[in-house]
């Protein structure tokens, strides 16, 4: 594993941002920015052993400060939407930025992928970290945040979340890139298998119900593996309201240890992505609202569908609902998460 930087550019406010490439012996390359914790390519081979770009992003720093879609960033502090942002913890109601409509979605006004990180190499990779102060974005506590980036001779791009608090908050954390695995065009045609056999549902401003569905003899059934695009179109009530799939899945084998949550084939280059996760849940968006106005990497205008998002995370509005699994963090306790994209051919 090979470590190299350059200069990214400047943020308005004066801060200096690099970019930082990772490659491996197998020709394998990720490039990553400590401005949004970004990773703005990956560059693997295909059956052929041609190199492509597999993700969305843009080529400069200046495009990702005005015009991005939270491509390739951390997202945080609480990836997806909480209702209103609106909750309550310990008896004490908290009200954040809203930014989606009346809800608050992947951090706020400014989240995660908004910041500039702290940036260290490591002997495999790369570490950033920032620290939250208390009330950012409406939270409590000041909180620190880590996550290593590390990249495997077997083509495996490791992303480790850690995070501890000064006072009991919530916190949920992912990555949002966005692929594309032939390169080009759009991902309708890749097969997609998901190891979870029930989503949670949501309304028309894409919270949750409540509800845990099972998606038995729905067009969300991915567990014997589908073209995504092959049911995208039905008729039913979920897919309308998102145009496309915009869902949390909840996967097997419920939480802490590391389990596969989907593989991806891509039939014309013959790319495979795997994602493994200690999460229990995982969004999967299939680029429903790139419409061709971000004109992305190399000219590139990213179209509906152009890319999809394998999101592993808590379950959205996890705040309003005790049932779901918990995203509270208290003091003198450690977040700990591991998400694993892993690239081969078939
Ligand atoms: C997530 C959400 C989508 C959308 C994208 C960003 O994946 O679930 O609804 O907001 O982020 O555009």
């Amino acid at each position: 594993m090979k470590i190299t930087s350059e200069q990214f550019g400047i943020t308005p406010a004066g801060d200096e941002v690099c970019l930082f490439s990772l490659t491996n012996n197998q020709g394998t390359e990720v490039k990553t920015t400590n401005y949004g914790g970004i990773i703005t390519a990956i560059n693997v081979p295909d059956r052929e052993g041609k190199i492509d770009d597999v993700v969305l992003g843009h080529d400069t720093l200046e495009r990702y400060l005005n015009r991005s879609r939270y491509f390739g960033a951390v997202v945080g502090r609480y990836a997806n939407r909480i209702a209103r942002g609106r909750f309550t913890l310990n008896g004490d109601s908290y009200s954040l930025a809203t930014n989606n409509g009346a809800n608050h979605l992947h951090g706020g006004l400014k989240g995660f992928d908004k910041v500039v990180w702290e940036v260290r190499e490591l002997s495999d990779g790369l570490q950033i970290t920032y620290l939250s102060k208390d009330r950012e974005e409406g939270y409590p506590g000041n909180v620190r945040v880590t996550v290593n980036y590390s990249l495997t001779q077997a083509n495996e791009l490791r992303i480790e979340y850690l995070a501890t608090t000064d006072k009991e908050t919530i916190i949920n954390l992912t990555n949002h890139s966005y692929f594309n695995l032939a390169g080009s065009g759009t991902i309708l045609g890749y097969e997609l298998m998901l190891n979870a056999d029930a989503f949670t549902p949501v309304d028309k401003g894409l919270i949750p119900t409540g509800e845990i569905r099972s998606v038995a003899n729905t067009p969300m059934d991915f567990t014997s593996g589908a073209v995504i695009g092959a049911r995208i179109g039905d008729s039913y009530e979920q897919l309308r309201l998102a145009g496309g799939y915009d869902h949390n899945f909840v996967l097997r084998a419920g939480t802490e240890q590391l389990k596969q949550a989907a593989t991806i084939y891509e039939p014309k280059s013959g790319r495979v992505m795997e994602v493994f996760t200690t999460q229990p849940g995982m969004q999967f968006y299939s680029g429903n609202f790139l419409d061709g106005s971000i004109v992305g990497k190399g000219g590139t205008a990213y179209i509906k569908h152009s890319g999809c998002c394998f999101e592993p995370q808590h379950y959205p509005d996890s705040p309003n609902h005790p049932d779901f699994p918990s995203t509270v963090l208290k003091p003198g306790e450690q977040f700990e998460q591991t998400t694993v994209f892993k690239f081969s051919v078939a």
